[in-house]
C-alpha cells in the first residue's frame, strides 16, 4: 500500500499516468492535486471518477484536490492530512507557443509552483519526489545527443521554466539531500492530448475539413513517444531509479512533416499532405532538433519503447476517431479558439 500525490492529474499525461496507477497497483491510494487550468480536465479521468467518487470527492483509492502547487498552505494541509509516499509532479503550463506570449503563467507555475512543492516535501520528509521535465531543457541539438549530465540550454520560457525548476531539484538534492529524482521526456502523443499540440490538432484539423498550420518548414525533429511508454518509464523511476539522478525517456525521431504525413495515412484521407496543409511563420528561437540519449534509463531502469510509432499513432487517431465528443468540446470553447486564432496566425507578442 503505497499513497502518491499526482500533481496536474487532470492534463495529458498526468491523466494517463492516474490510470495507469489505478489500473496496474490495486492497493495503491491515488491522490489528484490539479488546478484545472485551460488544459486540466476532469472528463479525462471520468471513467475512474465515475467508479471511485459519489458526492465525495475522496474513496479508498482516489481522490481528486483542485488547488493551485504554488499554494504553501494548501500543501502543507495536505502533507499533514496523507502519509505520502510518493509526490509526482505534472502540474505546468506546457504549450512553447503560449510562453512566448504569456510567461508569467509559465515562471509562476513551472518555477515558483516547483519551488513551493519541493520546499514542503523537504520539510515534511516525503521519501521520493518525482519531477516530471522535458528534453527542451537541453536546446537545440544540431547532432549526437543530450545525455542526463549535458549542460542546459534551453530557447524559450516554456524550456527555461522546466529548465529553473530541474536546477532548483538538483540544489535540494544537493543541499538537503531531498530524495528526488527527475524524469526528462520528449514529445509524447496519445488519448486526451489537448488538440493545440500537433498530433490531436492535426487529426481534428483533418476530420473538421480545417488546414493545418505548421511551423515554418516542418524539418523540425523531435523524438515522438506513445504516452504509455513514457508513464511505464515513469513507473520505473518511481520504483526502480536512485535517489538524486536524471532520467531520459525518449521516443523515435521524426519530422513535423513526417508525422502528419503518418496521420494524413493512418485517416487513409484521398490528397496529398500539400493539400491539408498551410505554413505559419516558424516560432522565434525555435529549436530544429532535440535528441536524448536513453541509455541509461535501459541501464538502469530496464526501460524500452514497448510500441512502435506507427501502430501507436493509428491507435491514436482511432482514440480521436472515436472520441470526438471529448474534443469537439474543447475546440469549440472560447478560450481554445483566441488561442488557435494566434497560433495559425504565429502571433507571439
Ligand atoms: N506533452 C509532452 O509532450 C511532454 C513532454 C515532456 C515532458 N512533459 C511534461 O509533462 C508534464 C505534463 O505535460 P502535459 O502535456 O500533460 O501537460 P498538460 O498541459 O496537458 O497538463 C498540465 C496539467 O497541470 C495542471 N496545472 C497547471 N498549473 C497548475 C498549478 N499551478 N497547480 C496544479 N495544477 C496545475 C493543469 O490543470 C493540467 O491538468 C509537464 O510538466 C510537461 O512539462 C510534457
Amino acid at each position: 500500500m503505497k499513497t502518491i500525490l499526482v500533481c496536474g492529474g487532470c492534463g495529458f499525461i498526468g491523466s494517463n499516468f492516474v490510470r495507469y496507477l489505478y489500473n496496474k497497483y490495486p492497493d495503491y491510494k491515488l491522490i489528484n492535486l490539479d488546478l484545472l487550468t485551460y488544459s486540466g480536465n476532469r472528463d479525462n479521468l471520468a471513467d475512474i471518477e465515475r467508479r471511485e467518487l459519489g458526492v465525495a470527492e475522496s474513496s479508498s483509492r482516489y481522490s481528486f484536490i483542485h488547488g493551485d502547487i504554488g499554494d504553501k498552505n494548501l500543501l502543507e494541509q495536505i502533507f499533514i492530512n496523507e502519509k505520502l509516499d510518493i509526490v509526482v509532479n505534472f502540474a505546468a503550463e506546457s504549450h512553447v507557443d503560449r510562453s512566448l506570449y504569456a510567461s508569467y503563467d509559465f515562471i509562476h507555475t513551472n518555477i515558483m509552483g516547483t519551488h513551493a512543492l519541493t520546499e514542503e516535501c523537504r520539510r515534511y520528509k516525503i521519501p521520493r519526489f518525482v519531477q516530471i521535465s522535458t528534453d527542451e531543457v537541453y536546446g537545440d541539438v544540431p547532432e549526437g545527443y543530450s545525455a542526463e549530465e549535458a549542460a542546459l540550454n534551453p530557447s524559450n520560457p516554456y524550456a527555461a521554466s522546466k529548465a529553473g525548476a530541474d536546477v532548483i531539484i538538483k540544489s535540494y538534492m544537493r543541499s538537503h539531500k531531498l530524495p528526488a529524482l527527475i524524469v526528462r521526456g520528449s514529445n509524447n502523443f496519445g488519448p486526451y492530448q489537448y488538440p493545440e499540440k500537433l498530433i490531436p490538432l492535426a487529426i481534428s484539423n483533418f476530420l473538421d475539413g480545417e488546414k493545418i498550420p505548421i511551423h515554418g518548414s516542418g524539418a523540425h525533429v523531435r523524438h515522438w513517444i506513445y504516452v504509455f511508454d513514457f508513464c511505464n518509464g515513469i513507473d520505473l523511476a518511481i520504483h526502480r531509479g536512485k535517489d538524486y539522478n536524471i532520467y531520459n525517456i525518449g521516443g523515435v525521431p521524426r519530422t513535423n512533416l513526417q508525422v502528419l504525413e503518418s496521420v494524413r495515412s493512418a485517416l487513409n484521407l484521398p490528397h496529398p499532405l500539400d493539400h491539408y496543409k498551410s505554413h505559419t511563420n516558424d516560432r522565434p528561437g525555435a529549436d530544429l532538433r532535440y535528441a536524448p540519449d536513453t541509455a541509461k534509463s535501459s541501464r538502469e531502469l530496464g526501460w524500452s519503447l514497448e510500441h512502435d510509432f506507427d501502430s501507436a499513432l493509428k491507435s491514436t487517431v482511432q482514440w480521436y476517431l472515436e472520441n470526438k465528443n471529448w474534443w469537439g468540446k474543447i475546440k469549440r470553447d472560447k478560450l481554445f479558439i483566441e488561442h488557435y486564432r494566434r497560433q495559425e496566425k504565429a502571433d507571439y507578442y
